[in-house]
């Protein structure tokens, strides 16, 4: 081959999720109708303060490159405003500003973790945990998480069994994607216990921190003798409707977003400078735009699970965050006949349009798994297509 690939492109992932992107939009174009509940991406225009001040930042020249870590005003409004939602104290040089949240997994992993180090990360969960693990050359040690009464719990004694077997770095998303699993304060404790005790870097995936419905917000950062030792993912892209923005952040000790900026130094040079204006308007405004956001999420999810749980063979539980549910469809696939999670998801889509991922898309399985998952995700799709679709999936699963 005339342009050869390194040997390291064969371990990198990739968001599965996509494929099924394309797959709904190839239906889509032989004019089938989709109810897109498989990507999480929020059909939700940007707050228009936000807008406006970016669009203002563009004409007043704001065009030029920025300070590698961001510009000052933003990181000490978000040093601030992360601080006082968490009841912790961050300053400017705690926050390392990023194009989106993503790209602080794999800056962390990259300062955190040697070739070779284990590395306990959430499965299911975000796929690029798993696909960031393999590519720097670590163990991955995947947890899961389990039914409990009201929601899904972490497998706490997979994690112990990860520390016991070396781990020293803990991924963790709270609140969860694909499950929408919150932990309680019993259980952050016990995992904030653990990494104390053991020693552990702690990555705080807190992407949907502000997507909640009820009750108050809990970082495990906050908790006793972590604070030293977690990063903080944050990102515009949910509370503000900013997906295609691009613009989050790393926070934490000062020494180790100090090695984070330089590698967006080697990286990026800076983020995008003047939609930092942007962002900055929205962490300045009022709550009243992210809150009807959250208002709006949170009509759809009751919509939704109500008219999951209806549906006999599915299971489905009503999370306090996020904008995913993580149905169990044991019992539909069964009363199918379909013993294979990917083609009930096939099966639905090409029989009524409805469009989800499986559990297959949020890590490979482990072993032992018995149940059968799907995710909705209803950030991407208006209330009377959810009730539609819905209608739709009902009959074909009745
Ligand atoms: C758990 C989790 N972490 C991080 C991200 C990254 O968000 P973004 O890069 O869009 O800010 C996502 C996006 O879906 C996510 O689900």
């Amino acid at each position: 081959m005339s342009l050869p690939i390194a040997e390291r492109m064969s371990r990198i992932g990739t968001e599965t999720a996509f494929a099924v992107s394309l797959e709904a939009a190839e239906l889509a174009g032989q004019g089938k109708k989709i109810y897109p509940f498989h990507l999480g991406d929020i059909n939700i225009i940007t707050p228009a303060n936000v807008i406006d001040a970016a669009v203002a930042a563009i004409k007043k020249g704001k065009t030029g490159y920025c300070p590698t870590a961001g510009i000052p005003e933003l990181r000490e409004a978000l040093a601030r405003d992360i601080g006082a939602a968490r009841k912790m104290k961050f300053k400017a040089e705690n926050v390392s500003i990023q194009p989106g949240g993503k790209p602080t997994i794999s800056k962390f992993i990259l300062v955190a973790m040697n070739p070779g180090d284990k590395v306990l990360y959430p499965n299911p969960g975000y796929p690029i945990y798993e696909s960031q693990i393999d590519f720097n050359g670590g163990i991955g040690v995947p947890y899961g998480y389990k039914e409990g009464k009201d929601g899904f719990i972490l497998d706490m004694e997979a994690i112990r069994k990860g520390i016991r077997a070396g781990a020293k770095i803990l991924l963790y998303n709270n609140y969860h994607n694909p499950t929408g699993a919150s932990s309680t304060r019993g259980e952050m404790e016990e995992l904030a216990r653990l990494a104390v005790k053991n020693d552990l870097s702690v990555l705080a995936d807190e992407a949907y921190f502000d997507i909640r419905y009820g009750g108050e917000p809990m970082s495990i950062a906050s908790f006793p003798g972590m604070a030293e030792r977690t990063i903080i993912l944050y990102t515009f892209s949910k509370k503000f409707a900013m997906t295609g923005w691009r613009l989050g952040a790393a926070v934490g000790p000062a020494k180790f977003i100090e090695q984070i900026s330089k590698i967006n130094v080697n990286h990026e040079s800076c983020s995008n400078h003047f939609i930092q204006y942007g962002a900055l308007a929205g962490l300045q405004g009022s709550n009243e735009e992210p809150d009807r956001i959250v208002a709006a999420l949170r009509e759809r999810r009751d919509e939704l699970v109500k008219r999951l749980n209806e549906i006999p063979g599915i299971r489905c539980f009503k999370p306090e965050a996020t904008f995913y549910l993580f149905p169990n469809v044991t019992g539909a696939m069964k009363s199918k006949g379909i013993s294979d999670v990917e083609e009930f998801r096939k099966r639905c889509l090409h029989e009524t349009g409805v469009s989800f991922c499986t559990r297959r898309h949020f890590g490979r399985p482990l072993p032992g798994e018995t149940e059968e998952y799907v995710r909705f995700a209803y950030s991407g799709i208006e209330m009377a297509q959810i009730k539609e679709g819905l209608e739709k999936l009902a009959k074909f699963l009745a």
